[in-house]
């Protein structure tokens, strides 16, 4: 019968005959899948997997830390962080569009992890054959794959590397959905805040401010987001909604008052939602009181936001997520 245990040692058993004394990477994106599957292969293959984690510069408040420092601790894992900050801003500066920060963001990452990927594979040879996704159950029918290895192109021809080096894929959690994937991460000792951790999208908050995307804009996003998840949790609500993005709405201004002075600020969007898979949602109606502390807390401690505004559409016709 099916248990966390079983799943676990069946798995660690064939990694290790899978990759014997080869090496493998992994993707590190700070969500539940990457994680759980990472920590399975580090218990499968230990020092021979090194994971890469991007920092875009568009995460939220902690969240960097927690890979860096829970996630290894709690599974002793070779960790190698890039900072990109730096360069997703540059590639960034002066775009409003929300498909062409998706691009950006995306293109942007590709790039940086393919040259992370590449200065491992310099460091430690051709010995790197095994690229390891944190690809679901549900990933799988929806992309009507079947079983049996599957084998990507690397596209990457950064330091010199063969052009055609190919890399054999360790899908762990292919078997799994995702109740299932965070039982076998709770097994493996990772840490609830991981565990448990809610959607939050690749490109990060970079589609969470309407407008343009500065480093100013996104400490104050961050600022505000940080609250509202602090509030949420402490009310218990958690587990009670999907998601809750924080949007910080830059293009916009409106007249507040505050202490004796007029303020002319931006407005602080909360999208808490109830979903089952993310096609369609619905507005949570969270209680009054919690909201109010939000809107006090988030107006009082975030420099420039003179309004918190609740968002009560569902999807459809709103998505989730704003851009
Ligand atoms: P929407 O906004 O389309 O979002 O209703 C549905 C779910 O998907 C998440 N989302 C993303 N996740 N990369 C991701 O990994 C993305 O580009 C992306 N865009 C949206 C969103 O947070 C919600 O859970």
């Amino acid at each position: 019968s099916w248990t966390t245990g079983n799943v676990i040692e069946e798995q660690v058993a064939a990694i290790r005959e899978q990759v014997g004394d080869k090496r493998a990477i992994c993707g590190l994106s700070g969500g539940v899948d990457s994680a759980v599957a990472a920590a399975l292969v580090q218990k499968a293959i230990g020092s021979q997997l090194t994971c890469v984690y991007v920092d875009h510069g568009l995460m939220r408040k902690g969240e960097t830390e927690q890979v860096e420092k829970d996630f290894v601790a709690a599974t002793g894992v070779q960790l190698k962080v890039v900072d990109a900050e730096e360069r997703f801003l540059k590639a960034l500066a002066g775009v409003s569009d929300p498909e062409q920060k998706r691009k950006i963001i995306g293109r942007e990452f590709i790039r940086v992890f393919e040259q992370a990927q590449a200065e491992i594979i310099a460091d430690q040879g051709p010995a790197v054959e095994f690229l390891v996704q944190g690809t679901l159950y549900p990933d799988v029918v929806e992309s009507g794959g079947g079983t049996g290895a599957a084998n990507i192109k690397s596209h990457h021809n950064v330091g010199g590397l063969p052009e055609d080096l190919e890399f054999q894929l360790i899908e762990p959690l292919r078997k799994l959905f995702k109740d299932e994937v965070r039982m076998v991460g709770q097994e493996l000792g990772l840490p609830e805040e991981i565990v448990q951790r809610q959607p939050f999208p690749g490109p990060g908050l970079g589609i969470r401010i309407v407008g343009e995307v500065t480093k100013e804009r996104l400490d104050l996003l961050r600022e505000a987001d940080a609250i509202a998840r602090e509030e949420l949790t402490a009310a218990g609500l958690d587990r009670d909604i999907w998601q809750c993005p924080v949007v910080l709405l830059a293009d916009v201004r409106s007249v507040g008052v505050q202490g004796d002075g007029r303020t002319y600020g931006h407005p602080i969007v909360l999208r808490p939602v109830s979903s089952e898979d993310a096609m369609t949602a619905d507005w949570s109606r969270l209680p009054y009181d919690v909201l109010a502390k939000i809107s006090t807390r988030i107006t009082n401690e975030v420099r420039d936001v003179n309004r918190v505004v609740l968002d009560v559409t569902s999807k459809p016709p709103g998505t989730i997520e704003w851009e």
